[in-house]
């Protein structure tokens, strides 16, 4: 164990040893009069698929009239892949309405978010998601969370190996205990000393654990983001094997040095057969060692960070039953948002729709969740969630393609051709209301800046040059700001980090470029590198290309740390003509 993880452990270690495997006291609590839990039982609640909120809109007048917090929950659904049914999609449609706040989130990890959900709802939302056939067990909490591969539903061997092996690494790393089926389907009640957690142990993990997979030819999953990811090669059709990547990771804390947002070092190249076991070592040093004192640095990263690759390597080697080979070269990391019309390669054919930061609502201008439910109920597509917060249709005939154009452009939802850039690879984590975390606005402003940046770069002929636009309400990075080509990361109400210089293939980490800027000047502090970059940019490079040639650093940058402060030579970069 490193010095850091043998200090004192964490109150949520103790609480995780104390809960009998996740049961807690959140079956009682459900059956009373409550309107939400301990910190105790909400801890473990996560584990659940559920985060404890509460509507951040109304806590001020709440707090003023001496009344409690309004009080809800945020249920998330783990879908490994990204892959439902028609008739999934449409009983969680029903749920947002019934037992949500009539909306339904699309995730930046392929999962399904409902907020809103009260209380006295909560049993029955996530009873209700499991009648479907999914789970939000693990969708949360500190185990393997969801697991995610390119979602396209090509017709090929390769992207069928993808959802294959994510589905195998989601059941092969599940908890054991039974606490799930008893307190949200009611299975009889264990002795849990009858129980065993044969991988996980009494305290799970440290902390998260994300593993994605992601193809050679296309990182839409960004990779290198999660604490373990699988790139598989394809050699003649078929997967050869998978490049490994460990330690990546984008929650950081604003003003501390020894947080970092990082991406994931190469291990080394395994055979197909070995992905499940591969993963499971992987997550099992953090087990083992990762550090239970401090949550600010319980993420593998932090190990990793510290041992180096050459002593985590060698511990990784004496875990497995194979022998790892060298890292097999890639070609330049290339990405997908899979939007529009495409032909599945079986005579189908899939639509990628555009959803803004996700969120499928009825809102003034577009109908989304409308058009949605009328396109899956009428053609009943398979439905994938991509990484990037978009839904794709898949197994449909021309014809019906047609037809979800037709419709799409009935309820007003805009269609890929109709976007710019900017709104097209945009990002934004959900903060207010709903995230406790949040320091300021992010989902619900993005639209706005989006507006102002769309006009900025069409204004300097730039409207379809692929540009990624992220923002977060906090530093911890649920929208992948870090590997952006240009990030607003919430430092209090209305002012914003900016970041410059990652990019769409989420190989190369951002700079810290600009410092508590207010929302009216995000456009004003970045106009002179725009104009710039539209001046200057050979051929096509990208922003992010431009930018890391202008200033001098074209290799990779592997982390960024949250005391960062912008250098001289970027903040130089917004006085030059
Ligand atoms: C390190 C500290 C982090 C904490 C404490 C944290 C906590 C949270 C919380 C509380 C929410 C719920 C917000 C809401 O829906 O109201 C959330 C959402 C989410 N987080 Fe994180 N998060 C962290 C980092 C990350 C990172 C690094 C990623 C992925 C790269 C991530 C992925 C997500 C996703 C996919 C959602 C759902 C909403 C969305 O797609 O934007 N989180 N997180
Ligand atoms: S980035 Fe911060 S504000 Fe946004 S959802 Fe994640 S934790 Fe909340």
């Amino acid at each position: 164990m490193s010095d850091e993880a043998s200090k004192k452990e964490s109150k949520v270690e103790a609480q995780k040893r104390g809960s009998r495997h996740l049961r807690g006291t959140i079956k009682e609590v459900l059956a009373g009069p409550a309107t939400h839990f301990d910190d105790s039982d909400a801890n473990i609640l996560k584990f659940h698929g559920s985060y404890q909120q509460d509507d951040r809109d109304e806590r001020r007048s709440l707090r003023d009239t001496g009344m409690e917090k309004a009080y809800q929950f945020m249920v998330r659904v783990a879908i490994p892949g990204g892959s439902i049914t028609a008739d999934q999609y449409l009983a969680l449609d029903r749920l947002a309405d019934s037992h949500g706040n009539g909306t339904l989130r699309v995730t930046t990890r392929q999962g399904f978010q409902f907020h809103g959900v009260l209380k006295g709802a909560l049993k029955e939302t996530i009873a209700s998601i499991n009648h479907a056939l999914l789970t939000t067990i693990s969708a949360c909490g500190d185990v393997e969370r969801n697991v995610m591969a390119c979602p396209a539903p090509l017709g090929d061997e390769a992207h069928r190996v993808l959802q294959e092996t994510a589905r195998e690494i989601a059941i092969q790393l599940r908890p054991a205990s039974r606490a799930y089926y008893e307190i949200w389907l009611d299975e009889e009640e264990l002795v849990h000393t009858q129980e065993t957690e044969p991988f996980y142990g009494e305290t799970y993990l440290p902390r998260k654990f994300k593993t994605g997979i992601a193809l050679d030819t296309d990182n839409c999953v960004d990779i290198y983001s999660y604490d373990c990811g699988l790139i598989a090669i394809v050699e003649g059709g078929r997967v050869a094997g998978f490049n490994v990547v460990v330690g990546g990771g984008m929650g950081m804390t604003h003003g501390k040095a020894d947080t970092i947002a990082r991406l994931a070092s190469p291990l080394g190249f395994i055979e197909p057969g070995h992905a499940v076991e591969a993963v499971k070592a992987v997550a099992a040093i953090f087990r083992d060692h990762g550090n239970r004192a401090d949550r600010r640095h319980a993420r593998i990263k932090y190990l990793i960070h510290e041992w180096g690759m050459d002593r985590f390597t060698e511990e990784f080697q004496r875990r497995v039953t194979f022998r790892l080979s060298p890292w097999r070269p890639l070609p330049p990391a290339a990405y997908h948002d899979h939007l529009g019309r495409h032909a599945q390669g079986d005579g189908r054919w899939f639509y990628g729709v555009f959803i803004e930061n996700g969120r499928i609502a009825d809102r003034d201008g577009a109908r989304t969740k409308a058009a949605l439910k009328e396109i899956i109920e009428t053609h009943r597509p398979r439905v994938r969630l991509t990484p990037s917060q978009n839904i794709l249709l898949a197994d449909l005939t021309e014809p019906q393609i047609e037809a979800v154009v037709e419709t799409l452009g009935r309820y007003g939802v805009k269609r890929v051709e109709e976007l710019s850039a900017a709104r097209r690879y945009a990002m934004a984590c959900p903060a207010l209301p709903t995230c406790g975390l949040a320091m300021s606005e992010s989902e619900r402003l993005m639209p706005s800046v989006v507006d102002a940046f769309e006009a900025e770069l069409a204004a300097l002929g730039m409207r379809d040059v692929p540009l990624t636009l992220r923002m977060t309400g906090c530093p911890n990075g649920c929208a992948r700001p870090y590997t952006a080509d240009i990030s607003f990361v919430g430092r209090r109400p209305d002012v914003y980090h900016v970041f410059v210089g990652g990019g769409l293939g989420g190989d190369r980490v951002a700079d810290l470029f600009a410092e508590d800027i207010a929302t009216d000047q995000l456009v004003p502090t970045l106009r002179p590198l725009l104009t710039k970059w539209a001046r200057e940019r050979r051929g096509d490079e990208s922003l992010s290309d431009y930018y890391q040639r202008l200033i001098g650093h074209p290799q990779r940058r592997q982390y960024v740390t949250g005391s960062e402060t912008a250098t001289a030579r970027t903040l130089s970069l917004t006085v030059l003509p």
